[in-house]
This record gives structure tokens, sequence and C-alpha cells, in this order.
């Protein structure tokens, strides 16, 4: 039987931390649905097909990798998808409590749905989306901790892309 996970989250953008912990799940799923949250109560910057082409995009070296959205409740998802895990990162004790918090609604909503953290890698641990954007905003260099699409993604974004 096919062991399937949901990676799920806003990536507004895909950073390299979220690379990281696909590449390591794939070493324990045989698929892996990276799927992004159109519901979200984020502010987003980039719409759900330009986070979409950014995902395809930094994950196209990847096999057994699918790129979807989703809305409404995550498990449901999970079970609407066949999938036996929701995949999370752990970058610090500060993500416990949250993800602790959602696991345990989830497990409540859902018990046949497993939750399987895995820890950041060290290099990423520092990083998030939000302080990735702010950054390129003022044009700081973002080159080591996104995909280059991604970082010309953004340039375009705020206006910093060569003519
Ligand atoms: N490396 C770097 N950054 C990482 C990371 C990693 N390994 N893992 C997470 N992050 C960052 C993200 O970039 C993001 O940063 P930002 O806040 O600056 O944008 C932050 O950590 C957390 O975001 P993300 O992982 O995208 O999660 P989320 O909190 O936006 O959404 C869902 C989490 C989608 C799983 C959750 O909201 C959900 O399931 N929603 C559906 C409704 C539902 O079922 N809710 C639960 C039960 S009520």
């Amino acid at each position: 039987m096919e062991r399937i996970a949901i990676y799920p989250g806003s990536f507004d953008p895909i950073t390299n931390g979220h690379i990281d912990i696909i590449k390591r799940g794939r070493k324990l799923f045989d698929k892996i649905i990276v799927a992004i949250l159109c519901n979200s109560s984020k502010n987003a910057l980039f719409t759900i097909e330009e986070r979409k082409e950014m995902l395809r995009n930094s994950l196209h070296d990847m096999t057994n990798i699918e790129i979807a959205s989703f809305d409404g409740l995550l498990v449901d998802y999970a079970v609407e998808r066949k999938a036996d895990a929701i995949l999370r990162g752990m970058r610090a004790i500060s993500d416990f409590e949250y993800e602790f918090q959602m696991a345990l609604m989830n497990r409540s909503l859902q018990r046949n749905v497993q939750t399987v953290f895995l820890i950041s890698g060290l290099k990423w641990i520092f990083i998030s989306s939000s302080v990735i954007k702010e950054a390129a905003r003022y044009n700081g260099d973002i080159s080591n901790m996104v995909h280059p699409f991604v970082d010309k993604k953004l340039k375009e974004k705020f206006g910093f892309s060569n003519p």
C-alpha cells in the first residue's frame, strides 16, 4: 500500500526550510501532497496560482510530489486524498505549542490521520516566509534561503527585477 502524506501550509512563498522538510519526508512516504491552504486568515503576498508555480519550480527535480490546494478542514482533505499522515516541520520550541494544539485538534477530529513532525534543519531554523518577504521588500539578499525562481518572483513583486 502506498503511504501518502499531506504537507500543508501557506507557502507564501516556499522557502528552503520547506524544501528540506519535503526532501526528508520523501524518505518516509511514497508520495507527498504539498497542499496550499486557500482560506487562510493570513494576508497573502502571492496568489494561489503564483504559489503553485513557485512550488512547481522549487520541487521540479523531485518525483512523487503532487502540488495541490485545499479549502476547509485539513483532516477532511486528508481523508478525501486517502492520506495516512500530515507532515509538519518544527523549527524551534516556539513552534511547539501551536503545532501541539493543532495536532491534538486534528486527532480529535479524525483519529485515522497521524501527524508526523520533522525537526527543521539547523540552517533553516531562523527563517519563515514572513522574514524572507520582509528582507526581500527592501532588496535584502535572500538568495541562499529560497529557490532561484522564488528569488526572481520576490524581486519582481517588489520591483527590483532587471529590465
Ligand atoms: N522552514 C521554514 N519555515 C517554515 C517551516 C520550515 N520547515 N515550517 C513552517 N514554516 C513557516 C512558514 O513559512 C510560515 O511562516 P509565516 O507565518 O511567516 O508565513 C509559518 O512557519 C507557519 O506557516 P505554515 O506552515 O504555512 O502553516 P500555517 O500556520 O500558515 O497553516 C495549516 C497551517 C494550513 C496546516 C493550518 O492552518 C490548517 O490546517 N488549516 C485548515 C483548517 C484546519 O483544519 N485547522 C485545524 C483544525 S481547527
